[in-house]
């Protein structure tokens, strides 16, 4: 689509607005997979003559790209469209469009509301220049069809990113888990893997536009799948030991890893390659082997400290981290202290930590009810954070001294007379340089830290 010789769309004479010059304004909400998203939304309507704009006011078209994850992503966003909704109210021609995970789950509710004119589901974006050609103010469109085939593999993804040196690459879609408590597989529909030599050449193509690190981008890497039309099989080791012998210059990143599905071949690879970073996603959600039961994690409190103990035994310096839920239906207090003891075991790097939000439709809402109050679920969360933030600090503490290679990522946000660049763990260093600049590799020695920060020098 990307790759079509541009020629106007338009033959309405007179039109001049419509011939290239009309602004599309995205906001994005939600995981990775939705920033990637919003690039290939951009890439499909650049084709149409959509111009990107990052001023609200001057947009022709709004459009968020939304979260469905937990209750508080929703809310927001219905604020959101409270204020487009003022932008319409000084600009009526302006179109107002809900698009990603939000879009797919209410469907024709999003129009019922008469607040949008305008609603497409994670698979429906190669027809967002219809549904743009076709919307007009009593005619509001929608499209959420889920596709088993839909990666967008073709599309070269407009980067939106600030620093121009790391960049998104999707390598499938959906997920097939089904894990009770969550509404992904209905709003991204069933897993599919895209075609390795697309994401080969994509991973090249950034790398020679000066990008310097690559995010491979999955609900559940581990389980990308393809088999070519002579037999020839690629799961996700093989993928990223493609991607990473691109060049030792480019840096590899991944997300996620589901614990009941990486591999001792996974783990290898990466141990192989230096410029795979040593960082793990790997989300626990709970340490009780009731709660991950109930969950439908399908792997064991004992299994899941198996792979950590294998990656520690591959990559002595590899960062953990996780994601953990509090206070999921019938979580006890016991289920409760065996997540505290098993992010105490593991000594995660770094944690996303989230109270349990029902989401209509799921496996948990239909069977277990959602009991454990509120202001119980705000303690737990609240233990767990204080734990991550003395496991944090302790895992940069046992930094200092030591000399990591970081990539510069630009100045820091705190002050401009220094740097910021992550190492290979993943984690934020910050010191005082003006002279290189983003993209550059540089060694630097860890002096002190915080929970959240290496304070460096130039090694
Ligand atoms: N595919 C990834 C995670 C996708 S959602 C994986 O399987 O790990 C990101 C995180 O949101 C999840 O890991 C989980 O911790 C959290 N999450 C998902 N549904 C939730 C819910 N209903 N309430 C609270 N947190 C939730
Ligand atoms: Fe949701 Fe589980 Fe799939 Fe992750 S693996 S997206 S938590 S269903
Ligand atoms: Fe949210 Fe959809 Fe990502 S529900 S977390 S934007 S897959």
């Amino acid at each position: 689509m990307k790759n079509a010789t541009f020629a106007p769309r338009f033959e309405i004479k007179g039109r001049a607005k419509d011939m290239g010059t009309k602004k599309l304004y995205i906001e994005t909400y939600g995981c990775q997979m939705n920033v990637n998203d919003t690039e290939v939304i951009f890439s499909i309507l650049a084709d149409e003559g959509y111009e990107r704009t990052e001023n609200m006011d001057q947009a022709d078209v709004i459009l968020a790209n939304t979260c469905s994850v937990r209750d508080n992503a929703e809310q927001r966003i219905w604020g959101r469209i409270d204020v487009f909704r003022q932008q319409k109210k000084a600009r009526p021609d302006v179109v107002v469009g809900i698009v990603g995970c939000m879009a797919e789950r209410l469907k024709d509710a999003l129009l019922d509301s008469r607040k949008v004119d305008l609603v497409a589901g994670p698979d429906a974006y190669r027809t967002l220049p219809q549904l743009l050609r076709d919307v007009a103010p009593d005619r509001p469109q929608i499209n959420v069809l889920l596709s088993h085939e839909e990666t967008y593999g073709d599309i070269r993804p407009v980067r939106i990113d600030k620093n121009g040196v790391s960049a998104f690459i999707s390598i499938m879609r959906g997920c097939n888990n089904v894990c009770s408590y969550c509404v992904v597989p209905y709003t991204r529909g069933a897993e599919r893997s895209r075609d390795p030599k697309t994401i080969v050449r994509e991973a090249c193509e950034v790398f020679q536009a000066g990008y310097k690190e690559v995010t491979l981008l999955g609900q559940n890497v581990d389980s990308y799948y393809w088999k070519d039309a002579d037999d020839t099989v690629v799961d996700f080791a093989d993928l990223l030991e493609q991607v990473a012998l691109i060049s030792p210059q480019l840096r590899v990143r991944y997300s996620t890893s589901h614990p009941k599905d990486i591999s001792d071949k996974l783990i290898e690879t990466m141990g192989r390659h230096e410029n795979i970073c040593r960082s793990i996603h790997l989300p626990v959600q709970s340490g009780s082997d009731a709660m991950l039961v109930k969950m439908r994690r399908r792997y064991t409190r004992a299994w899941y400290l198996d792979r950590v103990a294998k990656i520690r035994s591959v990559m002595p310096d590899c960062a953990i981290s996780t994601d953990i839920i509090a206070g999921f239906c019938g979580e006890t207090e016991q289920d409760h202290q065996d997540t505290l003891s098993i992010m105490r075991e593991v000594g995660y790097d770094a944690a996303f930590m989230f109270q349990y939000s029902e989401r209509p439709g799921t496996l948990a809402a239909r069977n277990y009810p959602d009991d454990v109050p509120p202001e119980v679920k705000t303690r737990r969360l609240n233990e767990i954070i204080a734990l991550q933030n003395e496991l944090s600090f302790e895992s940069n503490r046992r930094d200092v001294g030591k000399v990591f290679r970081i990539l510069v990522e630009g100045p820091s946000k705190r002050n401009a007379a220094e740097l910021c660049g992550r190492n290979s763990a993943g984690k934020m260093c910050v010191f005082p340089d003006t002279e290189h600049r983003a993209g550059d590799y540089l060694d630097v020695r860890v002096l002190s830290c915080t929970s959240a920060t290496l304070i460096c020098q130039l090694a």
